[in-house]
């Protein structure tokens, strides 16, 4: 069903419902992937500097034939270029790799800055803390990606990993409302606030780890499964279906072909068994799947309640 279906941003244009993953998609890995998902019919690509596979992907953009406008291609600006100076730079960089003249959407991944290290993502003290860069604040690094907006070469800016509270922040300064903030969303970690509050500000939510992530509890949540049985369909395609009836767009990773071709269908659940998934996080404790603050003074995620449910 959702093969085609889309949601409006607050560029006047559109994102898929359904999007591609790539996170821990090995080079090879990612390109076989990306040209199987592609095949299938999937046009909304997810990737990042940090996932390491840019190249590949952008290869394997290029090998599908697919006309590039067809596509929507989002990747993210690393924590290791925060700093004004190097924000063009790294952008440039992502698209040499993609291959790719513009990008449909550019995400500052996290809202937190490490130093500056090169080629190393994840520059560490000697007891193995990040070294944050605290001369960088996200609304200066935000402000130079809206200037790229002017360069013509993205057609949207937004965010990852912002909480209410950082979003506040950022739309004290910003000139253009961000159009998407990417986040942890499945049913052990809905951040329902989080979701009404860039509703009110029309930012679109794209949820990411929708299924829940590798080794994955959700998928063995018996009443996830029974909604699958009564549908005849799959766990992951109730996930799938739950985030995009959220009025979010899921990007479900997978290498392997079958799951592929599995994910990239969603069906209309009924509104019970909408609500039976809504409420799973009340009665499981487990929550957040991708826990990482990476030791940043700015709050991600945690024990703030305007970020909880
Ligand atoms: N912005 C951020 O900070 C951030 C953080 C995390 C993720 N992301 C993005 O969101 C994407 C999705 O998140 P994710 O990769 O963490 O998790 P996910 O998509 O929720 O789950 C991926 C895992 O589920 C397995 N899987 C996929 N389809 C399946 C199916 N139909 N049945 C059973 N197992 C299935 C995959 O295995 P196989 O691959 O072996 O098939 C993989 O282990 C990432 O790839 C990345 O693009 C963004």
């Amino acid at each position: 069903m959702a093969s085609g279906r889309v949601f409006k941003l607050n560029t006047g244009s559109t994102i898929p419902a359904i999007g591609f993953g790539t996170w821990q998609s090995q080079p090879d890995d990612a390109y076989n992937s990306v040209l199987t998902a592609i095949k299938i019919g999937y046009r909304h690509i997810d990737t990042a500097v940090y996932y390491n596979n840019e190249k590949e992907i952008g290869r394997a953009i290029k090998d599908s034939g697919i006309p590039r406008k067809e596509f929507f291609i989002t990747t993210k600006l690393w924590n290791t270029f925060h700093r004004p100076d190097l924000v063009s730079k790294a952008f440039e960089e992502s698209l040499a790799k993609l291959q790719l003249d513009y990008l449909d959407l550019y995400e500052m991944h996290w809202p937190c800055a490490f130093i500056y290290d090169g080629d190393n993502l994840l520059p560490r003290h000697e007891n193995g803390k990040i070294i944050l860069d605290h001369t960088v604040d996200f609304t200066e690094t935000y402000a130079e990606m809206e200037k790229l907006i002017e360069g013509g070469k993205v057609r949207a800016i937004g965010v990852s990993n912002f909480s209410v509270r950082n979003l506040k922040k950022l739309l004290k300064t910003a000139k253009i409302i961000p159009a998407v903030n990417q986040c942890e969303l499945h049913p052990y970690f809905p951040q329902n606030k989080l979701l009404d509050f860039c509703t009110a500000h029309n930012i679109h939510m794209t949820g990411y780890s929708p299924l829940g992530s590798s080794d994955s509890p959700l998928m063995k949540n018996n009443i996830v499964i029974d909604i699958a049985k009564k549908y005849n369909v799959t766990p992951a395609q109730i996930l799938i279906s739950w985030g995009i009836q959220r009025g979010t767009s899921v990007i479900p990773k997978s290498i392997t072909p079958s799951r592929i071709q599995e994910n990239f269908k969603d069906i209309a659940l009924e509104q019970v068994d909408f609500d039976k998934l809504s409420s799973l996080r009340t009665t499981n404790p487990q929550r957040l799947i991708i826990p990482n603050n990476w030791d940043c003074d700015e709050f991600i995620y945690g024990e703030d309640n305007e970020d909880d449910n």
